[in-house]
């Protein structure tokens, strides 16, 4: 009788097989890696590493409000010549005026209230209204909370820990290559650190988000599921190699993170498996900094040139390309009809119900490399200092993310996916081979044994 009135497109819904109830009780978070604000343990850990906070060419004559790491904060021009930079605290020590309404000096930024100064190192220089004992006593024993800053190829980086811990700035392979052109660019996600940070350990959401769910958001090749290898180096650098066949080649892209939140992959749209590459290296040279639990932004310079991608990206439209896959400013349909990065980790919340997750084996660079930040957030708790990034020959420290597309036929008789699995090992191993070596001749020296793999075929 219900039939006749009543169109049900569920006809288990008598068998019981319905969970929705069963799984509507209130759900967890990951509390222990996903809470960056002041005062947690996940919070201690992140402020023990130097983080982009800024592009340096948007910030002007005044000052600039910034949040970071759940704190409000103030960036701002100092100088004679307006070339330095300062980071303090949002609110002003007197009665809490935001200076972001603040002069920018010489010689720091001066409150608009009541025209307190103040160094970019927090020392209270000038009181001006105030004659008293009581401003004597105040400029000697209480500062303004400060952050040293260092600006460096466009972007703005600070350091957050205690000063007795702060680390020497780190520098990488990637800054050094002279036929590349860097630009900065930022992303914002309004969503939780890890939630960002998990795509790059993630080699298999490029075959299906950025290929086969939508359109080929990068390189055609991308649709072909990779056969994935993951590494963990240090204790602190996690590597996800995705080797993929594409007729006669074998093509192996590196994903790559190093803790807490620097990461590379390969080229975006430059390499797609038809044309030999040796040692391409990264689209994007990235931070995926937290500005409070539900709030990321993601700081990179861009890369481009020979073995980068293709000047034609250079422009705002394309920095957001390989950020994501899509230019940020889309209609809800279209971003429904092919989603990119943003919709794949801002979907799953503000902070993601970790507890409701089903990790499967290729999530498994994902679970090692939170294992490991978890396991340095304890460490941590019991005073044991997390590790900085390592520099393991020469004056850089050395980044595998990447591109090689060697032409090794599919063999006879031989199953192609342990073919795959054994090439893409290959290709690791003899760049970790050379890992010591110094800054010149390391790249040549990988070309040159990956061109040998190639030619001799005996892996
Ligand atoms: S509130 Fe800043 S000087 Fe008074
Ligand atoms: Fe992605």
């Amino acid at each position: 009788m219900l039939d006749m009135y009543c169109k049900t497109t569920s006809p288990q819904a008598m068998a019981g097989s319905f969970r929705g109830y069963a799984q509507s009780q209130p759900a967890e978070s990951d509390e222990e890696l996903a809470r960056i604000c002041p005062g947690t343990p996940a919070g201690e850990y992140i402020r023990r590493f130097w983080h982009p906070v800024y592009i340096t060419e948007e910030l002007g004559e005044l000052p600039e409000a910034v949040r970071i790491l759940g704190e409000d904060l103030v960036l701002f021009r100092y100088g004679k010549e307006g070339d330095q930079i300062g980071l303090v605290h949002k609110h002003c020590l007197h009665r809490r005026a935001s200076l972001e309404y603040g002069k920018c000096e010489d010689r720091g930024i001066r409150c608009c209230y009541h025209g307190w100064l103040f160094a970019p190192d927090g020392e209270v220089l000038e009181t001006p209204a105030e004659n008293s004992k009581t401003a004597d006593t105040l400029r000697k024993n209480t500062r303004l909370g400060a952050y040293p800053v260092v600006e460096f190829r466009g972007l703005v980086f600070t350091y957050m820990g205690p000063p007795e811990q702060q680390p020497e700035f780190p520098v990488y392979d990637a800054c050094i290559y002279e036929d590349m052109t860097s630009v900065a660019y930022k992303v914002p996600y309004r969503c939780n650190w890890i939630q960002v940070l998990d795509a790059i350990m993630d080699p298999t959401h490029t075959t299906y988000l950025h290929s086969r769910n939508s359109h080929p958001q990068f390189s055609e090749g991308m649709k072909a599921d990779g056969v994935l290898n993951f590494y963990e180096r240090y204790e602190n650098h996690f590597l996800g190699s995705a080797t993929r066949r594409v007729g006669e080649n074998i093509w192996v892209r590196v994903n790559e993170l190093i803790l807490p939140n620097f990461t590379q992959a390969g080229s975006a749209f430059a390499v797609d498996g038809t044309q030999q590459c040796y040692f391409g290296r990264s689209c994007f040279t990235r931070w995926v900094v937290p500005v409070d639990d539900e709030n990321s932004v993601v700081y990179a310079w861009a890369n481009f040139g020979n073995r980068w991608d293709p000047h034609q990206f250079n422009t705002k439209e394309g920095h957001e390309m390989i950020e994501q896959g899509e230019i940020l400013d889309r209609t809800p349909q279209e971003k429904k009809r092919f989603p990119a990065d943003s919709e794949a980790v801002e979907g799953m919340g503000g902070i993601s119900t970790h507890k409701f997750e089903n990790l499967m084996p290729t999530d498994r660079g994902i679970a090692l490399y939170r294992k490991r930040v978890r396991k340095q957030i304890r460490d941590l708790v019991n005073h044991v200092e997390p590790p900085q990034p390592i520099k393991s020959g020469g004056s850089f420290i050395k980044t595998y993310g990447q591109d090689t597309v060697l032409t090794l036929p599919p063999r006879n008789g031989e199953d192609d996916q342990a073919y795959l699995a054994r090439v893409g090992a290959a290709v690791m191993d003899l760049q970790f081979a050379v890992e010591d070596w110094d800054d010149e001749n390391r790249d040549t020296e990988i070309i040159r044994r990956l061109k040998e793999l190639e030619a001799d075929d005996v892996v």
